[in-house]
């Protein structure tokens, strides 16, 4: 049945929506069969219910270590044979042992251009370096924390009343678009990540990825 998919989240789960909307519209053939939390009252694990796809809620505090937590989210992953693996909003710094483990399908969605502003509070470091562009990245993990190659990045002007507050919202609707379009990339066996970086079509991906400029 399709590419199995499992989506990772932490909290609202904005893009595990998106991605729900464009396996349940026929846009994609992805098929998501579980989204696992770390947190028990991450509105997204509602979202996964309305949807009926079953949930799973590891709590990382009730586990000794990182090593810990990450063998019991992968025994959990692996028990729904995924093809890929999604992390929407998922705030946990990952393991080597877990990245490698999944390599090659395993895809993050980050709010700025990489690889301009890795890690926290994107929004307000474009704003205080004068970014003329910001935008989101889709990316293969590597070990690198928000540094694997890029698949697509959506690109908006910053506008001169743009704040922190208005480009997070602009940038969380780009989200919006380019998640589900990188997992339809994938799951129609069009994206893979190869020693060479991400190829899409048998076409090697620029650093940038492919870029959407939405009007
Ligand atoms: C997004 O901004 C994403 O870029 C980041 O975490 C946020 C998740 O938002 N990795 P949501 O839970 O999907 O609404």
């Amino acid at each position: 049945m399709g590419c199995r998919v499992v989506v990772l989240i932490s909290g609202s789960g904005s893009n595990l929506q998106a991605l729900i909307d464009s396996c349940q519209n026929g846009e994609s053939p992805a098929s998501i069969c579980a989204v696992i939390s770390n947190r028990a009252d991450a509105y997204g694990l509602t979202r996964a219910k309305n949807a009926g796809i079953p949930t799973a809620v590891l709590d990382h505090k009730q586990y000794a270590g990182r090593e810990a937590f990450d063998d019991a989210l992968m025994q959990v992953i692996d028990s729904h044979q995924p093809d890929l693996v999604v992390l929407a909003g998922f705030m946990r710094i990952l393991t080597a042992g877990f990245v490698r483990h999944y390599q090659g399908r395993l895809l993050n969605i980050h709010p700025s251009l990489l690889p301009r502003h890795k890690g926290l509070h994107t929004h307000q470091r474009a704003l205080d370096e004068g970014d003329p562009e910001h935008g989101c990245s889709v990316h293969f993990v590597s070990e690198e924390l928000d540094g694997g190659p890029v698949v697509v990045q959506a690109v908006l002007r910053v506008a001169a009343d743009d704040t922190a507050q208005s480009l997070a919202e602009r940038v969380h609707h780009l989200e919006h678009q380019i998640y589900p379009l990188a997992v339809r990339w994938f799951a129609e066996g069009r994206l893979r990540l190869t020693t060479d970086g991400a190829m899409l079509d048998e076409r090697r991906l620029a650093n940038c990825g492919e870029q959407i400029r939405p009007a």
